[in-house]
């Protein structure tokens, strides 16, 4: 079989994907119809050239805006389930998926409308598709501290439909050490872990020490410049820690895939793991995702296999839930 069809046809987990980053411009403007919002652009070619990203900055400052045709509860399962579709069609089984709140209590839509419409979508992908998901709250780094303890009080309300919290947002002057307390009381909670450390940022190194070593995550979104401190790797790989990484989002805010990292982790034994972010601005689902990288890096159909076999390791299922996939 050709490269796609193998990439794409490999089951597999999705464990770095940013639900608000799946909002492909035909829904952007199917919502904005049903809730009487005028978008400045008229078609779906004018929204696509806006994507010219430089950096995580200048995507940022597409996909926050962008989120203001999401308000009621059908918005929000609407655009995960379309989400879950896509991903199933590129062979996820099993998706963790962030999600965004305070992108949208901070304008006035109430929490429990965003859960509301996600967890539907969560709950008819197991039952119409026999994909299993989970949500992940991410709180806005560039929000303060305050804002992202108010917003886990808010998710502590629907635990059992939230696996575990991230960070996300532009890391630059927001060091992991700001939510080093929000992030403990999540852990008091019975949350799991995540952080993004993305890579090319001021002191991203420093950040990785820091959530390794004082916050403890349970797992780190990108943050394969770790590469540069051998021993923080060795920590790492004792932890069995994963790795979530997104060539192609990196070759959108760093202009490369950071493809020598990834590999480097992958032949030292890590558990990394290559996932999409943010799709529907990066052109590119999961499985896209496996073969940009394959092409690139010149990686072996073992290599795929290994990648694969990594993001159920590295996923949260539970161990009984796991063994049914590897
Ligand atoms: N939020 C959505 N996508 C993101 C990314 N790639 N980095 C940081 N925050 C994000
Ligand atoms: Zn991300």
């Amino acid at each position: 079989v050709d490269l796609v069809s193998f990439a794409h046809g490999l089951p597999k987990a999705e464990l770095h994907l940013h639900l608000e980053g799946t909002l492909e411009p035909e829904l952007k403007f199917a919502l904005a119809a049903r809730n009487g919002i005028d978008l400045a652009e008229k078609t779906v070619e004018e929204v696509r050239a806006t994507y010219d990203f430089t950096d995580l900055t200048s995507f940022l400052a597409v996909y926050y805006p962008a989120m203001r045709v999401l308000v009621t509860p059908d918005d929000f399962h609407d655009l995960a389930w379309a989400y879950l579709q896509r991903a199933h069609a590129q062979g996820v089984v099993h998706a963790e998926m962030f999600f965004d709140p305070q992108a949208h209590t901070s304008r006035g839509v109430p929490f429990d409308d965003v859960i509301a419409g996600y967890r539907r979508a969560v709950v008819r992908a197991e039952r119409e598709l026999g994909v299993s998901a989970e949500l992940i709250m991410c709180f806005l780094r560039d929000f303060s501290a305050e804002y992202a303890m108010a917003t886990l009080m808010d998710a502590v309300r629907y635990k059992s439909w939230i696996v575990g919290v991230g960070l996300d947002s532009d890391e630059r002057d927001h060091p992991p050490a700001k939510f080093a307390e929000v992030f403990a009381r999540a852990r008091q909670e019975g949350f799991l872990l995540t952080m993004h450390c993305d890579i090319d940022q001021v002191g991203s190194i420093d950040n990785i020490r820091s959530v390794l070593n004082q916050i403890e995550v349970d797992r780190i979104d990108h943050g394969t410049n770790i590469v540069e401190d051998p021993s923080l790797v060795a920590l790492a790989k004792e932890r069995g820690l994963g790795f979530t990484t997104c060539p192609v989002s990196n070759s959108f805010v760093t202009e490369q895939m950071k493809s020598d990292e990834i590999v480097a982790l992958l032949r030292e034994g890590v558990k990394v793991t290559i996932n999409s972010d943010d799709p529907a601005y990066f052109g590119a689902y999961v499985g896209d995702n496996y073969v940009a990288l394959a092409e690139e890096a010149g990686l072996a159909a073992s290599d795929l296999v290994q990648l694969a076999i990594n993001s159920f390791e590295a996923s949260w299922l539970t161990p009984a839930r796991r063994a049914a996939y590897v």
